[in-house]
């Protein structure tokens, strides 16, 4: 496989193969010298038609750590302002010899459209509401490194679920791994048949996190949405937002995860965010050895 569009693609044996490897580069991370030269042959570039603090700042230190060339374009200061398509935009970029694409796109399945009209190696950093797999790959493997094993725990996914690609990718990556997953917000951001996708529904915020071992806090995508969604969003942190004194009254420590950005007194608040059962930074840190990991594994396909 030389692209990753999805965790829906992949097999438990691909992640391992992926976690193994992220071991690998954590350990060059935390070196003197945190760079190896793995990839001093390959040029990526990394187009972003979205915004992006951690996932895009994350793939370039991760590429720059294998020793790649990078470039990045951001679709705002782009020609695509002046009407350039996506797919004359990335021939465009690969005809300047680039060898592999991270792309960041608002609309669902944009990278596998991709991957179909172009020769090169394309990694989905977020389509739409789609998938987020490099984003699932980093919140999986840091369960695995704060509670030795994804196999077998409990994780309630909570929020705004109709419209979060994090979500999605999740549910793939843990069932894959043989965790149990149940998702956790307003009917009106749950998609309709969410039971199909074999995860448990629970609209109670306090028993979702009592049957939990980990809860996954996201924040709600309002710019994914047409209109207001019911609740107002002082009704869903009421609802559903995580503050101290509900963490304190479970009958177990959980662990709490969140992708970024926090809406910081929404759906979290900072005693929260900020605790020490929060393992929120660990993720995002977590993030340049996954990418590591994916892109030197894709460029081993195509060097
Ligand atoms: N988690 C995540 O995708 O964050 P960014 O949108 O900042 O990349």
């Amino acid at each position: 496989v030389k692209h990753l569009l999805g965790i829906k693609y992949l097999n438990e044996k691909d992640i391992q193969l992926i976690f193994e490897t992220a071991d690998h580069f954590k350990e060059v991370i935390n070196r003197a010298i945190k760079k190896v030269p793995s990839l001093r042959d390959i040029t990526i570039a990394n187009i972003f038609f979205e915004n992006s603090t951690r996932t895009r700042l994350s793939f370039e230190l991760a590429e720059k750590r294998l020793s790649a060339d990078v470039i990045n374009f951001s679709a705002a200061q782009s020609s695509v302002k002046k009407g350039e398509t996506l797919i004359d935009t990335v021939n465009n970029i690969l005809s300047m010899k680039v060898d592999m694409v991270v792309m960041r796109h608002p609309n669902p399945g944009a990278g596998i459209f991709l991957a179909k009209h172009v020769n090169a190696s394309i990694v989905n950093a977020g389509d739409g509401a789609h998938e987020h797999p490099t984003q699932a790959l980093l919140d999986s493997y840091s369960i695995r490194e704060k509670l030795g094993d994804v196999a077998g725990k409990n994780v309630v996914i909570v929020g705004d679920i109709l419209h979060s690609r994090v979500a999605l990718s999740n549910i793939f990556a843990l069932q894959l791994q043989g965790a149990n997953v149940k998702v956790c917000g307003p009917r009106t951001l749950l998609p309709k048949h969410v039971e199909s996708l074999g995860v448990g529904v629970e609209t109670d915020l306090v028993k979702a996190l009592n049957w939990c071992d980990v809860a996954n806090m996201l924040r709600i995508q309002n710019e994914r949405m047409d209109i207001s969604y019911f609740p107002t969003t002082r009704e869903y942190t009421q609802q559903f937002g995580i503050n101290k004194n509900l963490l304190e009254s479970l009958e177990k420590e959980i662990v709490i995860m969140h992708p970024g950005p926090i809406n910081r007194g929404v759906e979290i608040t900072s005693d929260v965010a900020d605790s020490g059962q929060s393992i929120i930074l660990d993720q995002v840190e977590n993030g340049v050895a996954i990418r590591m990991a994916v892109i030197y594994l894709l460029a081993s396909k195509i060097k």
